[in-house]
């Protein structure tokens, strides 16, 4: 009897505690605090109904060609294939001349396009002492946390997204929006996008673009390749495809935090490195971007505990968008962010133009690095762990790393 009556009650309290958690709306899903929870999955209606428009979620499989009933995809590879350079894939460097004739990061950091007619990459930013503040990989599953650090500082970021995460975390892509940050696209899977065939780097891209179109309603215009991993072919998709190339000249490796030899003291030493640099001066005349990422608890606790030392090295911390005076960061025109002046002064708040509002904000970029968390994220968790997250963000001076093995480390879907 006692037994059945506790049963019951445990029953009753679960089936509260499950409901007192919707998961059907961005602001309920945004209210989780635990991050075991968050990452549990969910089905999200719109994105249930729309599946058969999107290549398979399984983890590792890149896109190889556009699916049989896109129209729209296959209208828009066919307008812009005539133009694509003929630039074989990559696989591997060797007998790559080092000359370098298709500007591949991967192999020279190479960030002014040798084809005519391609913008230089973003690899910085123009407004001195500004840091342009980004993530890749997200949304991460259990990135409560992190967003609710962020939204209390009143700091917005850009999120680099990747199309199988925001399809199977939407909410969790939505409150990128509600929050005010912006978001660009990180391809659907993940792939070294310079390896694949014109069609499938296109459908990389597009697909990325359409689950974010799908489920936050904007169509991005600005993109990073895994790994950098990006030559003048795939530059020239990705801007028929009105996305812009952001790349970085700081890296973190947060990603790699916990294999291949690298320890979370050698991440907070590459956070010191920007630190440094900033605070020597090397940023007065043009900004910074480093790669961060939104992967696990260690690189997104990382960036918590370098929040305040960040803040205190540069006058500015702001989205890349803003440090670009891209006041229409989407293709939609009805969706504004703050101009780079607007945003100093304190207004953080984008959304439609009707919607924006200037918050009194104790402008979270410019006080003191005091109190600076000095705490180097201990638990230094890299919960991502295997090889599964590998690669994200390879930055492989001189070389490319065995192609082979990074296809087959398959990235960065839900640890
Ligand atoms: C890529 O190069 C390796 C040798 O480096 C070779 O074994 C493999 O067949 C090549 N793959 C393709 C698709 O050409
Ligand atoms: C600046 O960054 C480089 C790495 O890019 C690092 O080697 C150097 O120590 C940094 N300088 C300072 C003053 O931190
Ligand atoms: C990382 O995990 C620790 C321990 O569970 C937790 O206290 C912390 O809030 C987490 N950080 C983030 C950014 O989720
Ligand atoms: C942004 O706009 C401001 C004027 O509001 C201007 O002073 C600044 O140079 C612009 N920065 C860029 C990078 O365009
Ligand atoms: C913005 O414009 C898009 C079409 O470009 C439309 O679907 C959307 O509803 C508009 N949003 C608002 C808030 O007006
Ligand atoms: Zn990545």
């Amino acid at each position: 009897m006692r037994t059945g009556v506790s049963a019951a009650l445990a029953l009753v309290l679960y089936g509260s505690a499950a409901r007192a958690q919707d998961r059907t709306t961005e602001a309920g899903e945004a209210a989780i605090k635990d991050p075991t929870a968050e990452c549990v999955g969910y089905t999200y209606a719109p994105v249930a109904s729309a599946l058969a428009n999107f290549p398979p979620l399984t983890p590792g499989v890149f896109v190889s060609s556009l699916l049989p009933g896109d129209s729209a995809g296959k209208a828009k590879f066919q307008a812009m294939s005539a133009g694509i350079p003929n630039i074989a894939p990559k696989n591997g460097s060797a007998g790559y001349p080092p000359a370098d004739p298709d500007c591949w990061w991967t192999v020279s950091q190479c960030v002014v396009p040798k084809l005519a007619g391609l913008k230089p990459d973003v690899a910085f930013v123009p407004e001195p002492k500004t840091l342009g503040y980004g993530f890749d990989d997200g949304p991460a599953c259990g990135h409560n946390v992190f967003y609710d650090y962020l939204a209390a500082n009143k700091q917005k970021a850009t999120f680099f997204y990747i199309g199988k995460n925001v399809l199977n975390y939407p909410l969790e892509a939505q409150r990128a929006v509600a929050d005010g940050h912006e978001i660009c696209v990180h391809t659907y899977s993940h792939p070294p996008m310079t390896t694949l065939s014109n069609e499938a780097a296109f459908g990389e891209l597009w697909y990325g673009i359409q689950a974010i179109k799908l489920v936050t309603g904007v169509t991005p215009t600005c993109w990073r390749p895994p790994q950098g991993d990006v030559d003048d072919r795939i530059r020239y998709i990705a801007t028929q495809l009105g996305l812009e190339n952001v790349l970085w000249q700081f890296d973190s490796f947060d990603w790699e935090s916990g294999t291949n030899g690298v320890t979370p003291a050698d991440v907070q030493a590459n956070y010191d490195h920007l630190i440094g640099n900033a605070t020597a001066g090397r940023f007065n005349n043009v900004g910074a971007i480093m790669l961060t990422h939104e992967l696990n608890n260690f690189t997104m606790q990382t960036a918590i505990d370098n929040y305040k030392k960040i803040t205190g090295a540069f006058d500015h911390v702001v989205p890349i968008a803003v440090a670009q005076n891209r006041t229409q960061p989407y293709a939609e025109t009805n969706f504004t962010m703050p101009n780079f002046a607007q945003y100093v002064a304190g207004t953080r708040t984008g959304g439609p133009p009707s919607a924006s509002s200037t918050t009194s904000a104790g402008s979270g970029s410019s006080n003191g690095g005091a109190g600076s968390s000095g705490s180097s994220s201990s638990s230094g968790k890299a919960t991502q762990a295997s090889g599964k997250g590998a690669a994200c963000g390879l930055h492989v001076p001189g070389g490319l790393v065995a192609t082979a093995a990074l296809l087959a480390s398959g990235l960065m879907l839900l640890a």
